[in-house]
């Protein structure tokens, strides 16, 4: 008898407590931690393992999200010489040389993307989302591959 009057004031007080609180998304965190303490703990990928699977729609728009945001500065072809980078005096590496970014981890590269890197401004959340840095970073690393289309040009 008592037990169902428990859980509606347990209800009211929740709703109570996330009405008045500024942040309502702490208890499904909390809940949230919770339950991955009690889930078995999944081994973390690898941080510096790309999530995303290259498709040619993804690739096609991660080309258009470079055109939009990032050639200005580093070039149609990726190889920075740009007359904006001449002009704000920027050294870009050459990413049509495929020694450039070797030695450069995926997430070295997305956090350089997302959070900006000296003089290059981020691509915040609201430009690109993570996925489409993921897919922008398999797009300039190919860069130094050659474009894709130019696979089907016959190489005389
Ligand atoms: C205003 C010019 C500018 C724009 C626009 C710009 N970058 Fe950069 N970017 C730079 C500069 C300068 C560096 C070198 C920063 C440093 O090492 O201090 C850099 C570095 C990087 C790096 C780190 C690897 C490297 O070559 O040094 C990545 C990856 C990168 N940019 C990707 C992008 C992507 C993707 C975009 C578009 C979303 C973009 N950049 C837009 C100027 C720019």
């Amino acid at each position: 008898m008592l037990k169902p009057f428990l859980v509606l004031s347990a209800v009211i007080l929740f709703e109570i407590a996330a009405a008045s609180t500024p942040a309502p998304t702490l208890a499904p965190a909390l809940a949230a931690g919770r339950m991955a303490q009690e889930a078995a703990p999944a081994p973390a990928a690898p941080a510096s393992t790309n999530p995303v699977k290259p498709t040619p729609a993804l690739q096609e728009k991660a080309k258009k999200l470079y055109a939009r945001d990032c050639a200005i500065c580093h070039g149609d072809n990726g190889n920075g010489k740009t007359d904006l980078a001449k002009d704000m005096q920027l050294t870009l590496l050459d990413w049509t040389d495929p020694k450039a970014l070797a030695t450069k981890s995926d997430q070295e590269l997305f956090d350089a993307i997302r959070k900006g890197k000296g003089k290059m401004p981020a691509d915040d959340m609201g430009r690109a989302k993570n996925d489409d840095v993921w897919n922008l970073i398999i797009y300039i690393r190919g860069l130094s591959k050659g474009q894709p289309a130019a696979a089907d040009k016959p190489s005389n």
